[in-house]
């Protein structure tokens, strides 16, 4: 097998769910390369149907974490981004959940960690960060320099199990191809 460099793939590689933080604050530059890592996203008919609350507030910080039951941990953050569609659009989730990997990836690769938390029915986070009633909230993005080194071990299941060359059933990679 030829190993080539591929700065992507190594951040895809890496990356982790990463709960912790550290009580530092992320450069506001890093914050809007993350943030703009979402909007430069595709979306379906590049209809950008989507809406990103950048929170630095303590206090919302603290407010979000009790709003995700998933996510008590949002509370001690530095940065939270809320990621909502527009009600009416059939592929908000398709699009933003696109638009959440871009911006994870974009984070990681800067050092900074960060989740995915919730998904829908967070009514209360809506009204917290003030987006009209027309968007629906999909996640919510905690962000930090990790507490503690990320090991980057990834608990997956063997390519062979979730993927098959040409027809289901058959090995992939196979013994032809490199
Ligand atoms: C759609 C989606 C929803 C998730 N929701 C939560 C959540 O509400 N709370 C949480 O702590 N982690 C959540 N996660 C993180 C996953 O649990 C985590 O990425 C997965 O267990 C694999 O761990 P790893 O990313 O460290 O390899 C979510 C991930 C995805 C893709």
């Amino acid at each position: 097998m030829v190993l080539m460099a591929n700065p992507v793939f190594d951040t895809v590689r890496s990356v982790m769910a990463v709960r912790e933080y550290q009580d530092k604050a992320i450069p506001s530059d890093v914050v809007t390369r993350i943030v703009d890592a979402g909007r430069l996203t595709a979306s379906a008919s590049n209809r950008q149907e989507w809406h990103f609350v950048v929170v630095r507030e303590p206090e919302t910080l603290r407010a979000l974490g009790s709003l995700v039951r998933t996510g008590p941990y949002i509370a001690k953050s530095v940065l939270a981004i809320v990621v909502a569609y527009e009600k009416t659009s059939n592929t908000g989730i398709s699009d933003c959940s696109r638009a959440i990997q871009s911006m994870l990836l974009t984070a990681w690769a800067e050092g900074v960690g960060s989740n995915w938390t919730g998904f829908g029915g967070l009514e209360g986070v809506r009204s917290k960060v003030a987006l009209p009633d027309r968007y629906e909230v999909l996640a919510v993005l905690p962000f930090g320099y990790p507490a503690r080194p990320v090991k980057g071990r990834k608990k997956r299941k063997p390519l062979a199990e979730v993927a098959s060359a040409e027809r289901f059933g058959t090995p992939f990679p196979g013994g032809g191809s490199s």
